[in-house]
């Protein structure tokens, strides 16, 4: 049973049930199945494998309290730029703030790892995705041409990363900076 029977008995999943961990092997079949559910044009199974040993790859896998896969999101770590390849949430656990989660920990982990901005690519008819972004401030810098296999456009969309003011510089007797 997956994510979705459960929900279907009327049991939505809430984000403060949900456990997140980054992509493992162990995660693969699950993960499969939910890409094949969500998206016309699916990663087959070695586009994941690949993912858990890329060494640029992060990401992280939701499953709720009995260890039911209801989200994930894949991403790279590339010099300033993080960016999103993948996400997906079960859809019958949808509104429920798992995309927020999921997007929420890949703030941190960009804040983290100091990139300067997070960048994307979305179907210009995925309104949902697109509205999901635009609420964390994504906003649209470009459009890649016929970027998906059926010919759709996708948006390039950014969101800068503001760094956080550290603390206050203390200064010694000489004027010097302190490390
Ligand atoms: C896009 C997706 C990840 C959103 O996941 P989610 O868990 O439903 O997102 P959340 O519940 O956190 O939604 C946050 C906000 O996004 C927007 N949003 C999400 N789904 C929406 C929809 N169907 N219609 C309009 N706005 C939507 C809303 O502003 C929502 O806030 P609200 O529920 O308070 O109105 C999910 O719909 C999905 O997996 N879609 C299929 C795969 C996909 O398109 N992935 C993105 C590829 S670029």
């Amino acid at each position: 049973m997956d994510a979705a029977d459960k929900n279907d008995a009327g049991d939505p999943v809430e984000p403060a049930q949900v456990r997140l961990a980054p992509l493992t092997d162990h995660d693969i079949p699950d993960v499969l199945r939910l890409e094949r559910a969500c998206f016309i044009d699916p990663w087959e199974r070695q586009a994941f494998e690949h993912e858990v040993r890329n060494e640029v790859s992060r990401s992280v896998v939701a499953r709720d309290a009995d260890d039911r896969l209801v989200g994930y999101a894949i991403y790279w770590a590339a010099g300033p730029e993080f960016h999103l390849l993948n996400l997906a949430v079960a859809p019958t656990c949808r509104r429920h703030g798992i995309g927020s989660l999921l997007m929420r920990r890949l703030i941190r982990d960009a804040r983290r790892e100091q990139a300067e901005f997070i960048a994307l690519e979305v179907r210009v008819s995925n309104a949902s995705a697109r509205k999901l972004y635009d609420d964390f401030g994504f906003v649209t810098v470009g459009i890649r041409r016929r970027y998906y296999k059926n010919g759709e456009d996708a948006e390039v969309m950014v969101l800068r990363i503001v760094r956080e003011p550290g603390p206050p510089t203390r200064r010694t007797g000489g004027g010097a900076a302190r490390r």
